[in-house]
């Protein structure tokens, strides 16, 4: 029996290096905010996050299309038709992004820039008691963000029998689940 598995290039590599640098700027501000001793270490891996989110922003416009904003804007009523499909035991699978992951996406950029933007606040005297508050808080948000994201990522992989680390690596999905995209009339 034929079973020649095609692959595509979903992630381009602007992505890729985007997503692990982010992993690994916002380990180490995490690891490191408790020291006085690690301080600049800790504002350094700040503000890189701040950088990566910033060019994130950006290659949401004019990035390759599956890191297109506009490819896994989640609205409502794809939030709902995805949930329910869940629900009912069978996922819509999507080629990019499902709706439920990038709702979690846009929140872990918004938290990361508001704990950015607070940290700096912080460090410059700017705002007071609030601002120290705000950016634990924030910091703290985007831990438990990041927890409910890899759960995602990890039940996603199950019940679309992909590999989305391994993709989020090499940048390749196999083809298989695209064309489960378009016989559910899901994105691809
Ligand atoms: C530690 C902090 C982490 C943060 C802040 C984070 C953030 C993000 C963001 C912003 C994206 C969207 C990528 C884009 O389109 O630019 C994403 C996607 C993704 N992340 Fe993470 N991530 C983290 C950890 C991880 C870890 C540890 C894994 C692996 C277990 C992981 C696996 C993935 C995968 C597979 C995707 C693509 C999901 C999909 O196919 O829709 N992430 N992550
Ligand atoms: C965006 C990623 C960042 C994360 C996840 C993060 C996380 C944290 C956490 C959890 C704390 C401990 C809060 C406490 O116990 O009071 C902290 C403290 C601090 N952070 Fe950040 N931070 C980030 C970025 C930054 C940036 C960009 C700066 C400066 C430019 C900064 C400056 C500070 C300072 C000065 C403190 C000490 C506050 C105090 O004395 O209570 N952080 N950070």
């Amino acid at each position: 029996m034929n079973t020649k598995i095609e692959t595509r290039r979903v992630w381009d590599l602007p992505t890729r290096m985007f997503h692990w640098s982010l992993v690994a700027s916002f380990l180490i501000a995490f690891l490191t905010s408790d020291s006085e001793k690690l301080r600049d270490v800790h504002v350094l891996a700040g503000y890189s996050l701040a950088g990566l989110i910033t060019f994130r922003l950006l290659w949401g416009f004019v990035g390759g299309k599956y890191s297109r904003f506009a490819d896994f804007l989640p609205t409502p009523q794809k939030l709902i038709d995805y949930l329910k499909s869940l629900l009912v035991g069978k996922p819509r699978h999507y080629v990019g992004h499902n709706p439920a992951g990038a709702v979690a996406i846009f929140l872990l950029l918004g938290f990361g820039a508001v704990a950015a933007l607070s940290g700096w606040a912080t460090y410059e005297e700017v705002g007071g008691h609030f601002m120290e508050e705000l950016h634990e808080t924030a910091a703290n948000g985007m831990m438990a963000l990041v927890v409910i994201h890899i759960v995602g990522v990890i039940v996603s992989s199950s019940l679309h029998r992909e590999n989305l680390v391994l993709a989020m690596i090499t940048g390749w999905k196999s083809k298989q689940g695209q064309d489960s995209a378009q016989a559910d009339g899901g994105r691809s």
